[in-house]
């Protein structure tokens, strides 16, 4: 039984890898669409999916799929370009979340350049918003990128984890109070904190910890988890460190 206190801080879960997975036989198993059904059971509350350019994790039908399968909400992270906005604007997801996208890296490296990109990105905010989706821009523990955000009329940031879970030693506490520090100018100017990237079990809770993050997203650490114990098991544990931190 899901309690009010434990919704404070959602969970939602990255499924990319079961595409990427399912695309390295080119066939369709394992299914994305089966892994959001296993998400929604044990306990995610958001599915978060990343369209990108080159399709190599979900593609333009799976995310059909999945919207048509699943209740759960739909967190679509998406590069700032006209091919990526017109799919959101077609699709509705529940979220857009713009993420900077480079077709080499490997994954999402850094976070977006909402200060220097204020004008490519105003209107492609506006146009998710006036559409219904709630607009999230993923970005960097920084104070001004904070500021662009809210300049932007985003509601929603996503802070960057990665310079977090890839720390060592002494860099750890440091970036720990960075994310505490940029998580609290966030609820100052009024938007919705979120963080993903690099989280594991390992080092989900400070992260959890933090009172203003209302969302986790978390995917690859999953997915590779399920490989042992089950992708139910796997979030269900996320979900149990999250709320141990909570507690
Ligand atoms: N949030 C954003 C914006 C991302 O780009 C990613 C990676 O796709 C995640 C969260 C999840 O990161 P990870 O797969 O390392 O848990």
């Amino acid at each position: 039984m899901t309690s009010p206190d434990r919704r404070l801080l959602r969970l939602g879960v990255n499924i990319d890898h079961v595409a990427t997975i399912r695309n390295a036989r080119g066939g369709l198993h394992p299914d994305p669409v089966r892994a959001a059904i296993v998400a929604a059971e044990a306990g995610a509350d958001g599915l978060t999916v990343h369209l990108r350019e080159d399709r190599r994790h979900i593609t333009d039908t799976d995310l059909t799929r999945l919207s048509e399968a699943t209740a759960l909400p739909i967190n679509l992270e998406m590069a700032a370009t006209d091919e990526m906005l017109n799919i959101a604007l077609r699709e509705r997801p529940h979220a857009a979340c713009i993420v900077p996208e480079r077709r080499a890296e490997r994954t999402t490296e850094g976070g977006l350049d909402a200060a220097g990109l204020h004008n490519s990105l105003a209107p492609i905010v506006r146009q998710l918003r006036d559409n219904g989706s709630r607009v999230s821009l993923f970005i960097a523990p920084d104070a001004a990128q904070l500021h662009a955000a809210a300049a932007l009329g985003a509601p929603v940031v996503e802070l960057h984890t990665g310079p977090y879970s890839h720390a060592e030693g002494a860099a750890v506490a440091i970036e720990l109070e960075r994310l505490q520090a940029m998580a609290t100018l966030g609820a100052r100017l009024g938007l919705e904190v979120h963080a993903g990237h690099g989280l594991t079990f390992d080092n989900v809770g400070p992260v959890a910890a933090m009172p203003e993050i209302a969302e986790l997203n978390i995917g690859h650490f999953l997915i590779g988890e399920a490989v042992f114990i089950g992708l139910a098991e796997a979030i269900r544990q996320m979900r149990a460190h999250m709320d141990a931190a909570r507690a």
